[in-house]
């Protein structure tokens, strides 16, 4: 923690749990800042999925762009990205335009006024006398969230206080790749296809392989591969796995301390009574069976080498990492509608999915990537309370143009 006198203010805050913090990121049932993945609940999430695809599907014609272009047309976005950045930064601008924000941005504090001294909370509070919104990617831990309560103290003040969004802070969170994750599975597991019909659907052709399968998350086995403890998409997305009934999760990593499930995340994922398994490579049995045939959905990630110790270094390099990396044998042996993703970047030098796998219809990845703008564009939508709008033009839109969810 930075031994800034602003953060000692909100010490008291920041030690409790993310239950009795959460009820200060809301304002009744909707979310005023997003701060956590814990914040989460299902019916939230379900909420904020069927938004994105109504945003989604409005937003293939002209019309209904130029509609979504109206909502917010009154609103600025700041986007604060002090760590690199690529999807997040640019899905998140996208998402806004959508919506008809207008964005600008810090990516570079050597030429802001933190370079002169400015604390980051002073630039905060300046960013929010020009704008609506702040979405923000910090180095500093747990900066999002005390950003978040000094906007609700100037509220309680009656001074201008603006939503801040969490974009990735440090080891432990990112909320909304969590929720781009999970929209990306749901619409993974509804087995629709552009070519369904009345005589045929992927669906019930899957159906006669897989008898039991059905649509939606529930009962579903995930993996995780690689560098599960430093990962924190992994961290958030298994939290939002977990409000979902029967999911088992794998985790596959090197039996290393600064790679494998850390025992705190274990716990939570224990308590909320998931069925979790660790594996030490993707050639594993499972209860038995290959683990790589058991997957419905399998998350990749890459070794993030950028955080190794001094003391760690010479010994994460020495493991042998072959186990953690996908080849199109072993995609040759996962189940037919397995969907195969990635948070991005991969590491082109380490090849944890190589670019050969792409084609794959099981290659989630881009897709997943492409969720992101429309994920983001419906929680930005629903922060600011536009979503009724969307809701109703969207079933004007949809009695007229009979447009169906794809
Ligand atoms: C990830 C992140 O920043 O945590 N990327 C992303 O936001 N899509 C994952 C990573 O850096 O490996």
């Amino acid at each position: 923690m930075s031994d800034d006198l602003s953060f000692a203010d909100y010490e008291s805050r920041l030690d409790r749990s993310i239950k009795a913090k959460s009820p200060d990121f809301f304002s009744g049932d909707r979310l005023r800042h997003l701060i956590f993945s814990g914040q989460f609940t299902r019916p939230l999430l379900d909420k904020l999925c069927r938004l994105a695809d109504k945003i989604r599907l409005l937003a293939k014609s002209k019309e209904g762009h130029r509609f979504l272009n109206t909502l917010l047309s009154h609103k600025r976005a700041m986007l604060y990205f002090t760590q690199p950045s690529t999807r997040t930064f640019m899905s998140f601008a996208a998402a806004c335009q959508i919506l008809g924000m207008t964005c600008n941005e810090v990516r570079d504090l050597s030429v802001s006024s933190e370079a002169k001294g400015e604390s980051p909370f002073d630039s905060i509070r300046m960013f929010s006398s020009y704008f609506d919104l702040i979405i923000m990617r910090s180095h500093i831990p747990k900066f999002a969230e005390c950003c978040g309560y000094m906007m609700n103290t100037l509220a309680d003040s009656q001074r201008r206080s603006v939503p801040i969004i969490n974009a990735g802070a440090g080891s432990d969170e990112h909320p909304t790749q969590a929720l781009l994750d999970i929209y990306t599975i749901q619409r993974a597991f509804s087995f629709t296809d552009p070519k369904d019909s009345r005589q045929w659907t992927r669906y019930d052709e899957l159906r006669q392989q897989f008898p039991g399968l059905r649509k939606g998350i529930a009962g579903k086995t995930i993996g995780f591969c690689g560098d599960i403890r430093r990962g924190r998409t992994v961290r958030s997305l298994a939290q939002l796995l977990a409000l979902h009934e029967q999911v088992r999760l794998v985790f596959i990593s090197p039996p290393h301390p600064a790679l494998a499930l850390p025992r705190d995340m274990k716990d939570k994922l224990i308590d909320a009574k998931v069925d979790i398994r660790e594996c030490h490579s993707l050639e594993d049995q499972l209860d038995g069976k290959p683990v790589i045939e058991q997957f419905d959905a399998l998350y990749m990630t890459r070794i993030q080498r950028e955080h190794n110790s001094g003391t760690e270094e010479q010994e994460l390099n020495e493991l042998d990492y072959s186990h953690f990396k996908l080849t199109k044998s072993l995609v040759a042996r996962m189940k037919p509608y397995a969907a195969i993703l990635h948070p991005f970047p991969r590491d082109k030098e380490f090849g944890e999915i190589p670019p050969s796998i792409d084609e794959d219809e099981r290659a989630f990845y881009f897709r997943q990537a492409r969720n992101g703008m429309w994920a983001r564009a419906a929680l930005v939508a629903h922060i600011f309370d536009v979503d009724g709008e969307i809701n109703d033009y969207y079933e004007q839109y949809n009695s007229e143009m009979q447009i169906s969810p794809q």
